[in-house]
């Protein structure tokens, strides 16, 4: 009889999910049998998975009967919203919900939350800071997770809620990337100041994710932040300077200039690097590097990143990387 007990995965075809799947599927001697949900089992994504060794099951989390049968028999579930997909903070808390009536009616052992600030709790409504936006957040894709919490815990399951980092992936995927301005000069562009932005390897959520299971009981009801680097905007160009074979310049603008970027998002995202710029301490202090190294020792600094993971990041190519560099 198969002992291992299963760890049902949301967003497994996605970074977060992705990663947990790949943490514990590469575990040979794991104790635990990966359940991958997907809307779709016929993708590339889902296939491959499936050769990895993970039983793939179809689920749509805004269906909370098929949650309930996806969670069905698991010791443990990893959860993850996609405000990106919507950009609706009330669609993330329906979502939330879903998710937590069904590891409730599943008796599911060791929830993780993948979670992140509600900033209100910082910036309240009234304070004129940051523009409040969609009527009653300041940060909204932060906010809607940070304000699901209370639908885990009112549950009473035992839950890890798991404080994410800014993915160095969005340099590739988001548009984040270095840019050529008017002058020929490449820049990166954060409204951050001089304050230091915690980053992270979106791989290594997976790996983080999967000792917090290994470890269970220790993190049960604990908050758990996770970060592979802290570095100012300065630090990052530094670094992808070095990386690229070509200079970098960060561009500090103010977050009122950020959020007039207009691109879907930025007003979002405006709000979001002022949080992390004004809240410095209290963001860098909940993603702790020691911490999060100790929990996964193979945890990425954005250098060791870049030097994976440069060919990735779409840029214009400059003389020195022509060269040879
Ligand atoms: N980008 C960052 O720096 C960052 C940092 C911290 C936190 N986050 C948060 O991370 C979250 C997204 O996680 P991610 O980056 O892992 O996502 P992702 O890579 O975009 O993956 C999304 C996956 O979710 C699945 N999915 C989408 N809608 C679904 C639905 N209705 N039901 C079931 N599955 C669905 C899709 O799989 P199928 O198509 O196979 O169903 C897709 O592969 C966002 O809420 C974001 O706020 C992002």
């Amino acid at each position: 009889m198969d002992e291992k007990k299963i760890i049902a995965v949301i967003g497994a075809t996605g970074a977060q999910g992705g990663g947990v799947c790949r943490a514990i599927l590469k575990d040979a001697g794991s104790g635990y049998r990966v359940r991958a949900l997907t809307r779709n089992a016929g993708s590339d994504k889902a296939k491959e998975l499936k050769k990895l060794g993970a039983e793939v099951v179809e689920v749509d989390i805004d269906d909370a009967e098929s949650l309930k049968r996806a969670f069905h028999g698991a010791h443990g579930a990893f959860c993850v919203t996609f405000f990106w997909e919507h950009f609706s903070p009330e669609k993330e808390l329906a979502e939330a919900k879903n998710m937590a009536d069904a590891a409730k009616h599943a008796d599911v052992r060791h929830v993780i939350w993948s979670t992140l600030e509600d900033t209100r709790e910082w910036v309240p409504i009234g304070d004129r800071r940051m523009p409040t936006l969609m009527g009653k957040y300041k940060v909204p894709h932060f906010d809607a997770k940070g304000e699901a919490n209370h639908l885990f815990t009112e549950r009473g399951l035992p839950t890890t809620f798991l404080l994410t980092s800014f993915y160095w992936e969005n340099l590739i995927y988001f548009g984040m990337g270095p840019k050529r301005g008017e002058d020929g000069n490449l820049y990166i562009t954060l409204p951050m100041g001089d304050r230091k932005l915690p980053g992270i390897a979106s791989e290594d959520i997976g790996k983080c994710a999967y000792a917090i299971f290994r470890r269970g009981h220790e993190f049960i009801g604990k908050t758990v932040g996770i970060s592979g680097d802290h570095l100012t905007g300065g630090q990052m160009a530094a670094a992808l300077t070095k990386a690229l074979g070509q200079e970098v310049r960060y561009n500090d603008v103010s977050p009122d200039v950020y959020r007039g970027y207009g691109f879907p998002g930025a007003e979002d995202l405006g709000n979001m690097f002022q949080f992390k710029r004004d809240f410095e301490s209290v963001f860098c202090g909940a993603r702790s590097l020691g911490f999060s190294r100790a929990l996964n020792p193979s945890m990425q600094t954005f250098e060791t990143w870049l030097a994976e993971n440069r060919d990735r990041i779409p840029i214009e190519k400059g003389p020195l990387r022509a060269s040879g560099e």
